[in-house]
């Protein structure tokens, strides 16, 4: 896995540059489901070059990116590298910040490498699957299975929360909602211990390709919110938490 993990670190450095570069330019932004399912010639142009360098040393891997910068797919047959050019769009609009770049390697369905970049934070989180994960090369501490949800704030968009109402429950008995808006740092503050759960009603497959990989690597349990398992060729709901809070939340609050 040497040379996926050093192009993706060189990838993020190129990419990291133009997105910063970014925020001293005008953006071009466009609409696309709604009016806030924005996006920018950034994610665009992020994408492309990440098509383009994949190309250049993989020539047999395929792509398979928010933007559809590179030819469709209907498998996950073989390598595929699965690509949020920025995840959190509308943060990178508005704000400048809680965003990221997120990419991860697939091999036959099976994430072998992930990598998330926090590009305004300067953060990169990584993980070799079976080889624990990494936060700017600092290897990051499993998380506690027996935590519990009084012990955690929660993380839920409002749809998984209009969608299944119980759920209002489930946070008067945490310590507080929280949200985020990027769905791969969400995912990266349950993978951290910094919250204890995250929900979403409807998530892309490149929203939590390396997230679900990381956060799993480091003891989270990752779901459907009905607790089923997640096809990553897929959109759908999902659930991330730690183990004794995602049992919990299917249990009592999502039954
Ligand atoms: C979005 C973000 C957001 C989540 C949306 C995603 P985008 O990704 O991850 O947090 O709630 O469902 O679409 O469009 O900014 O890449
Ligand atoms: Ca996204
Ligand atoms: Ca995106």
């Amino acid at each position: 896995m040497d040379k996926e993990k050093q192009f993706v670190s060189a990838f993020f450095e190129e990419a990291g540059a133009e997105i910063m570069a970014s925020f001293e330019e005008k953006l071009e932004i466009e609409t696309k489901s709604n009016r806030n399912d924005l996006v920018t010639n950034i994610d665009k142009q992020v994408e492309t070059l990440f098509v383009k360098r994949v190309l250049e040393q993989f020539p047999d891997h395929r792509i398979f990116g928010e933007e559809g910068m590179a030819a469709e797919i209907d498998s996950l047959e073989g390598p595929v590298w699965i690509v949020d050019p920025i995840d959190g769009t509308l943060n990178f609009v508005m704000q400048q910040k809680n965003f990221t770049i997120s990419v991860a390697l697939y091999i036959d369905g099976m994430g072998v490498y992930g990598a998330i970049y926090e590009v305004e934070k300067g953060d990169i989180y990584t993980c070799e699957k079976g080889c624990g994960a990494y936060l700017n090369g600092k290897k990051l501490t499993p998380v506690n299975a027996d935590d519990t949800l009084a012990d955690h704030l929660l993380v839920a968009n409002l749809s998984a929360i209009q969608t299944n109402e119980r759920l209002w429950d489930a946070v008067k008995a945490s310590r507080g909602l929280r949200l985020y808006g990027a769905a791969s740092l969400e995912y990266m503050y349950v993978a951290t211990g910094k919250v204890g759960a995250y929900m979403s009603a409807n998530l892309a497959p490149w929203d939590i390709a390396a997230g679900k990989m990381i956060a799993e690597e480091l003891g989270c349990i990752v779901t459907r919110l009905d607790g089923s398992p997640i096809n990553m060729l897929e959109q759908g709901s999902s659930l991330v938490a730690l183990p004794n809070v995602h049992k919990t939340l299917l249990d009592s609050y999502l039954s």
